[in-house]
């Protein structure tokens, strides 16, 4: 099963895939989480999608597409993923499509979660992600056991930098632009699933269950 997890930043993305990846036995992919390892051990990729990321832009296709190719080439992947965070712009989807239809595959399921913006902007500030395992908390909605540290490794517990609320709404005003065409891209293929992502992590993720079977 090959499922995409749209949605606005901040919209629970990475929490569903979670969730999805752990009940389906799928390996969860996020473009974001990789372009974070990087940064964090220094590589030149790291280093180039940091100048994007800080000002919430998106990393160029070229860059974003090789990466993601060569993840879901890996053996773990052979019986499908959650993709989460990619694809974000029409041509990162055509690629995507045209690599599975060369295998005579396509996408299975295109899930949109679906937040205002409204609701963005205090998801994001009360986000907190671990520098060890990437694990995500809140500090209202999903608090961790000790503040400031990480329930499964026990490391630090941090805002991220694109999360201060002048990246957010950057990084909304391109998801509007750049990304939310991509709503309309698997309707005509068929494939997207709406959610309401306003409502408990619980919920959301029995929505996308009932969905996905
Ligand atoms: P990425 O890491 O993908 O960031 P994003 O899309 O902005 O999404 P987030 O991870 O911020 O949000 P999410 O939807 O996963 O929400 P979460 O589950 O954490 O990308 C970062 C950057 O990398 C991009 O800006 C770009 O520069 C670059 N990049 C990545 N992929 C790229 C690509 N394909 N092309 C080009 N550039 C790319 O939830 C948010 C918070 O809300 C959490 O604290 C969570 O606990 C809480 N929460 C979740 N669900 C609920 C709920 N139902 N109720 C209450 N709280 C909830
Ligand atoms: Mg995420």
């Amino acid at each position: 099963m090959k499922i995409i997890m749209l949605g606005a930043p901040g919209a629970g993305k990475g929490t569903q895939a979670k969730m999805i990846s752990e009940k389906y036995g799928l390996p969860h992919v996020s473009t974001g989480d990789i372009f974070r390892a990087n940064i964090k051990n220094g590589t030149a990729l790291g280093m180039e999608a940091k100048q994007y990321m800080d000002k919430g832009l998106l990393v160029p296709d070229e860059l974003t597409v090789k990466i993601l190719l060569d993840r879901v080439a890996q053996d773990d992947c052979k019986n499908g993923y959650v993709l989460d965070g990619f694809p974000r712009t029409i041509p990162q989807a055509e690629v995507l499509e045209d690599a599975l239809s060369k295998l005579g595959d396509k996408v299975d399921y295109a899930i949109n979660v679906d937040v205002p913006d409204e609701n963005i902007i205090n998801r994001m500030s009360g986000r907190r992600a671990c520098v060890t395992c990437g694990a995500t908390y809140h500090i209202e909605y999903a608090a961790p056991q000790k503040e400031g540290i990480c329930d499964k490794c026990g490391s630090e517990l941090i805002l991220r930098d694109d999360d201060k609320p002048e990246t957010v709404k950057a990084r909304l005003s391109v998801y509007h632009e750049q990304t939310q065409p991509l709503i309309d891209f698997y309707k005509s293929r068929n494939v997207l699933k709406e959610v309401d992502g306003t409502v408990s992590m619980q919920e959301v993720f029995d929505s996308i269950v009932a969905i996905l079977g």
